[in-house]
C-alpha cells in the first residue's frame, strides 16, 4: 500500500472546491489517512518546491502557496502515487484532460489547485514538511479498495 502527498492549493480554497475535490478522491477509493487545514510559512513552501529552486517560475509559485491557506492531505492507496496523479490531471491546465479535477476546474497554471506527489521519495519528504507521525490515523476501511 503506497501513500502520497495530497494539497488543495489556495486557489481551490478561495474557489469553495475543498469538497468536490475529496469527493472526487473518495470516488476513486482512495483511502484519507491525514487532513489539516493551514497557513504555509514561506520556509515550508520553499521546501516543497525545493526541485524547482532557480526556475523562472520558482518565485512565483511560492508566492502563490503561501498566499492563502492550504488543505494538506495524506492519502492511501495501490498504485496512488500514480492514479491519484491521473485524477488530478496534467501540470499544464491547457494540457489536462476534462474529467481531471484540473482539466474540469482550472483555468491558469500555476493556479491549478491541487498539488500531488510524483513518487514515493517526494511523498515521504512532502509528507514530513506538513505532518507529525502521529497525525497520520490508522484504521481499516470496511470495503474492499476495489468496491
Ligand atoms: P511540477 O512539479 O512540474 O507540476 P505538478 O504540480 O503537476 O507536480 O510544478 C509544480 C507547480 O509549478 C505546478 O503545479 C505549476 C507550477 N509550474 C509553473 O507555473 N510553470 C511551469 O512551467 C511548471 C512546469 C510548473
Ligand atoms: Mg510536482
Amino acid at each position: 500500500m503506497e501513500r502520497t502527498f495530497l494539497m488543495v492549493k489556495p486557489d481551490g480554497v478561495q474557489r469553495g472546491l475543498i469538497g468536490r475535490i475529496i469527493s472526487r478522491l473518495e470516488d476513486k477509493g482512495f483511502k484519507l489517512v491525514a487532513g489539516k487545514f493551514l497557513q504555509i510559512s514561506d520556509e515550508q513552501a520553499r521546501r516543497h518546491y525545493a526541485e524547482h529552486e532557480g526556475k523562472d517560475f520558482y518565485r512565483n509559485l511560492v508566492d502563490f502557496i503561501t498566499s492563502g491557506p492550504v488543505f494538506a492531505m495524506v492519502w492511501e492507496g495501490d498504485d496512488i502515487i500514480a492514479l491519484s496523479r491521473q485524477v488530478i490531471g496534467k501540470t499544464n491546465v491547457k494540457e489536462a484532460l476534462p474529467g481531471t479535477i484540473r482539466g474540469d476546474f482550472a483555468a491558469h497554471t500555476p493556479h491549478n489547485l491541487i498539488h500531488g506527489s510524483d513518487s514515493p521519495e517526494s511523498a515521504e519528504k512532502e509528507i514530513a514538511n506538513f505532518f507529525e507521525a502521529h497525525e497520520l490515523v490508522r484504521y481499516e476501511k470496511t470495503l474492499a479498495p476495489w468496491l
